[in-house]
Order: C-alpha cells, then structure tokens, then sequence
C-alpha cells in the first residue's frame, strides 16, 4: 500500500512544513526556529516550535510534534492516506492512480458523495413540478430570485416518507448507502424512510465541489426548524462552512454569518465572501478553516442574545488564529438577511465599513454595563478593560488602545499600559504555574505509552534515541553505524524497530527523513520520534559522539543477556567481562 517515494518526494518538496503550517498558526521567527501557539491544544504563551531545517515540528506544552504529514494529519483530522491526499491538493499534484480500489471505506464515501449529488439534483427539480411549487413560493417569498435558487442548487424535499429513497434505489443505490448518508433513517422494523421530509432544501458543497449534506427548513413556524446531515464519512459540520466553494476564490476576506439564509441573501445582494458556520459553536477547526482563506474575518451575528454568546465564542477561537477579527453589529435585533431586505444592499455596505474590530466590540460591550459619569463605574470600567488589553498579543496593538483608553478615562497612558503589563505577567505566571505539573506528566505518560520499555532502561533508551535522532538528521552515519550496531542489539523494542527501518530504508537507496516514517506511525509514534530529532538538532555531533552511543547500547544490551545468566552462553559472559574490564 505504499505510495513511491519519487511521488512523497515531491509532495514534501512542494509542501515544506514552514509554508502549510503557517496557515494555521501565526508564527514568530526565534533564530532558525519560528515559535507560535499550538493549534493543537489552549494556550496562550507560545510553545509550538516549528523546525524549517528538519522539517519537523513540536510542542513543548502538549507533546505533539513531527513532520508536516503528521502536521496535516493532526489538523485537518484525517487518516494517512488523506492526509497526503491533501497535500497533494493544495500543492496541485495528481494521486497516483489505482491505489485502494478495495478500500471499502473510501468506496462508501464516494457512493455517499455520489448518492448526495443524486439527492440535491432530484430536490432541485422537484422545485419546478407541482409537488414542490410550495416550496418554490417560498423561497420567492423570502425574495430569493430564480438565479439565487440555481446558483446554490436549492431545492425541496416533499412530504411523505420515501420520494428521495424510491428515486434513489431506482439509481441503484443501496438502502446501506443512504443511511451512511443520512439521507435515509433506518426503522424500528429494519425498513428505511426519508430524513428530509416537507422541508425546503439547501446543499452543502465542499471547495471540491462535492455535495457532502444538507440544510433542511420548515416552510411554515414547526420545529425543529432546521435539520442538518448529521456526521458522515464524507461530512462533518466543524470541518465545513457554507458557501465556501464559493466565497474561497474571492481574496482574502470572509464575512461569517450564522445562518444559511442570511449567506443566500447576503450572496444574492453581492457580497459573495461570505460564509456560514453550520451551527453556533464555531468550534476551532472550524476557524481554522476560515483562517486558511482570509486574513481579515467580519463576523455578522444576529444581535439577540445567542448570536451575542456566539460573537463571543468565536472571537475566544479566532483569536489564535491571528486574524484581523471584525464585529458587525446589525440594529434591531435583525439577522443579515432581515436587514437586507428591508434596508438595501448599500445600507448593509455601511454598516461593514464600520464594523469595529473584536477588541473595540468587547471595550463597547464594557462601556454597556458601566456608567464612566462616576468615579466609581470609571474604576470598574477600567478593570475590565485593562483585562481585555491584557489578552492583546501585539504591543502596538496594546499601545493603540491604552492610548484611546486615556482619552476616554482620563488617565494617563502610561499608568493604563503598566496596569495592563502587571495583568499580563500575572497571567503569565498562573499559566505555567497551572500547565507545569500537567506537561510533565503529560510527557512522561507520552513516553510511557510509545516506548514502555524505555523507563526501565533509561541509560539504553537515551543513548538509542540520541543515535536514532542524529541518523535521522544525519543519514551519512548510517552506513558506519551499520557496521557498529545490529538492530537486535537495541534495548527497547519501539526504537529497535525504529533502527531496523532506517537501514531498510537506508539498504534500499530511499531517503531517511521524518516524513516518510509518517505511514508507518500513529500521532504519538510520531510526536517521540520527532522529539529525538529535536533534541540533538539543536548541536553539532561529531563521529566520536556517534560511535559512543553505539557503544553504550551495545554495553546495555549485553549486560541484559546476562541478567539471566542460566540462559547466557559462554561467549556472552566472556562479553560481559570484557564490557566491564572496559567500563573501569
Ligand atoms: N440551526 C440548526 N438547527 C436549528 C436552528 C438553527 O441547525 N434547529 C442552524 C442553521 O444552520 C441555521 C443557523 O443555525 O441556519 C441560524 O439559525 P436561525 O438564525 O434560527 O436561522 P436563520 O438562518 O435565520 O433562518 P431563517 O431566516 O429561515 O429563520
Ligand atoms: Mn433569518
């Protein structure tokens, strides 16, 4: 099942870790390292250490850590093989052809995919029949116009507990089929009947293309009001925003709406970057998702008080991210679609153009619930708004608003930003004080699940993961250290079988590097062996080094042959003394 290394090659070579990882998270350069918080756990000092020259990564606070596959992996939460499939993408290379024809899995979801774009054509239709004239009303009702309905393909699903299954088994889709899409809900008796049933219908395509689910809405005020695909092999909600295939080719700022019909309208009126968020949690990945095709996020939430909650949330998540975040506030407690239709598209374009950012928003939400008329509701003010400058990342930033802050409080700027500087050295401190027992144990743990062995043998291990580092970063010692060291002479057996596959890989003429260990080994795999490279990247070794960690682990591993000296042969005790008379 392996790809050819010509072809992980290539990819590799197109996709170096420093350019896939910075759409993720926004680094800092330290030295020939670049430094930026880990997407992959909350934290707010940055820890996640990015390697250009070994084209590697690592996170001292949570552990996680290898090369840029396992990078992919992590982030977009895929398998191996899809992993690379998205590099592949992103760097426009072509799969190589006939891999995994058997693979069922992959089978389903294409037949998922396949059964979905059947679905989302037969809605469309139905539209224009009479059966779906009701919904057709409706949507003109809502002022959506016949170009609107056939940009996004919406559709209706009519009454009734089998139109979608009827037409679909007629295609020659399997009942099996259409319940892994959810298009289908299996019964108490075994028989299958529609999800969707009397509801108007709005698909969700990927950037790809693909119809990977549906929104499905009332016509009239029953609920639930929407039902949406629930998780499948080819959909889920946090990995997906409405709209994107769309709004991702329009430059590199996104308007994010909560709604379906909100996008619609807002598309219809012109403003084609905009997305929607399948759902109100806007957990991280999916912000993520938004950072990789804008740098600049307007969100536009409806001003009750969920979609204030909302506003919230996203902001906690997007402020990693390091995008430029702004909050459109809409007036009257309307949704963007709302406002369009009453007010014009024009009138919207106003209220963009002065959106304020996510830090204005949160200092305006402040000045909501404290009166700055007294001294005692500018106190209280100012501690709250301290704590929000305190979470700013970029001193000219913090500086802009102590500055504003200043003017409006009457105090001095100086005084604000020393305030805010003690705030954040506090929060410093409680940070690591609360994160340094949990990363200590959470290594150690990591280390205990990888390479149990390793505890046990602490004097073996290091010197075996110092050799392993070293010949992953220095394949030219490999040949020598062949020579030197037989596989079965390592002490623990995850970095015995490590050792055997680079000199498999090294035997066979292919390249020894961290990438392409990753179809090998799982996250954690991966996180420890990243973790040799790291640390002996950061010196030089010289071949006498190299030779002494040999040494060592050969000294570990016949020492240990003696443990049970019954079962020792003549010649290992002979070594043993030799071991030792050397050791003196
Ligand atoms: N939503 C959902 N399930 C519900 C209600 C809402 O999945 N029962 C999601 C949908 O993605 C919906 C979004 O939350 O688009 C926002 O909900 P809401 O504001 O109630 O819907 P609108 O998009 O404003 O729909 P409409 O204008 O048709 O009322
Ligand atoms: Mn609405």
């Amino acid at each position: 099942m392996a790809l050819p290394d010509s072809f992980i090659q290539e990819l590799l070579s197109k996709n170096d870790i420093e350019s896939v990882a910075s759409s993720y998270v926004a680094f800092k350069r330290r030295g020939r390292n670049l430094v930026g918080l880990c997407p992959f756990h909350g934290e707010k000092t940055a820890s996640f250490n990015l390697y250009p020259e070994t084209n590697s990564f690592y996170c001292f606070g949570c552990g996680a850590g290898g090369d840029v596959i396992t990078f992919i992996k992590r982030i977009e939460n895929l398998e191996y093989i899809d992993a690379i499939k998205f590099l592949a993408e992103r760097s426009g290379m072509r799969m190589p052809e006939n891999r995994q024809e058997n693979d069922q899995v992959s089978r389903l979801r294409m037949r998922i995919l396949e059964a979905n774009r059947e679905a989302a054509r037969l809605f469309h239709a139905t539209l224009y029949r009479p059966e779906g004239k009701v919904a057709l009303d409706y949507y003109h009702s809502r002022g959506y116009t016949d170009a609107t309905i056939k940009h996004f393909g919406l559709g209706f699903a009519p009454p009734g507990w089998d139109y979608l299954r009827n037409a679909l088994r007629a295609k020659g889709f399997k009942d099996d089929e259409l319940v892994a899409a959810t298009l289908a809900k299996r019964g108490k008796n075994g028989g299958t009947y529609d999800f969707f049933r009397n509801r108007a219908m709005i698909p969700i395509i990927d950037i790809r293309g693909n119809v990977v689910g549906f929104g499905g809405r009332v016509l009239d005020d029953s609920k639930p009001k929407y039902m949406n695909t629930e998780s499948t092999l080819a959909f889920s909600k946090s990995h997906n925003l409405f709209a994107l295939n769309f709004a991702k080719n329009t430059g590199r700022e996104l308007n994010l709406c909560e709604g379906y019909m909100d996008v619609i309208a807002m598309h219809q009126a012109g403003f084609t970057n905009t997305v929607a968020a399948l759902g109100t949690s806007f957990p991280e990945e999916q912000m993520q998702l938004v950072a990789r095709y804008a740098d600049r996020v307007n969100l536009i939430f409806d001003a009750d008080g969920a979609g204030q909650k909302a506003t919230k949330r996203a902001i906690e998540n997007l402020r990693r991210t390091g995008l430029d975040v702004r909050v459109v506030t809409i007036p009257d407690g309307k949704d963007p679609d709302e406002f369009i239709k009453n007010n014009g598209a024009a009138a919207f374009k106003r209220l963009l153009e002065r959106s304020s950012n996510a830090v204005e928003h949160s200092l305006l939400e402040i000045g909501k619930t404290h009166t700055l008329s007294t001294a005692e509701g500018k106190l209280a003010y100012s501690q709250e708004a301290t704590k929000v400058l305190a979470k700013i990342e970029s001193p000219i930033e913090r500086d802009l608003y102590a500055g504003r802050l200043s003017q409006l409080l009457g105090v001095s700027k100086d005084a604000i930003l020393q305030e805010v500087e003690q705030t954040r050295r506090k929060k410093e401190r409680q940070e690591v004080r609360y994160q340094l027992p949990n990363l200590l144990r959470q290594e150690r743990k990591e280390l205990q699940q990888v390479n149990p062995e390793a505890a046990q043998n602490t004097r073996a291990a290091s010197a075996e993961e110092s050799l392993l580092g070293t010949l992953i970063l220095h394949p030219d010692y490999i040949k020598s250290v062949r020579q030197a060291l037989a596989p079965e002479q390592m002490v623990t057996s995850f970095n015995r079988e490590l050792y055997r596959r680079l000199l498999d890989r090294e035997r066979q003429g292919l390249l020894v590097e961290l990438p392409f260990l990753a179809s090998d080994y799982d996250q954690d795999g991966m996180a420890y062996i990243a973790k040799m490279v790291r640390d002996m990247g950061e010196r030089v070794v010289t071949p006498e080094e190299v030779a002494r960690f040999a040494a060592i682990i050969r000294e570990e591993h016949t020492l240990r042959q003696i443990q049970n000296p019954a079962e020792a042969s003549d010649e290992d005790i002979q070594k043993m003394l030799d071991t030792l008379r050397e050791r003196k």
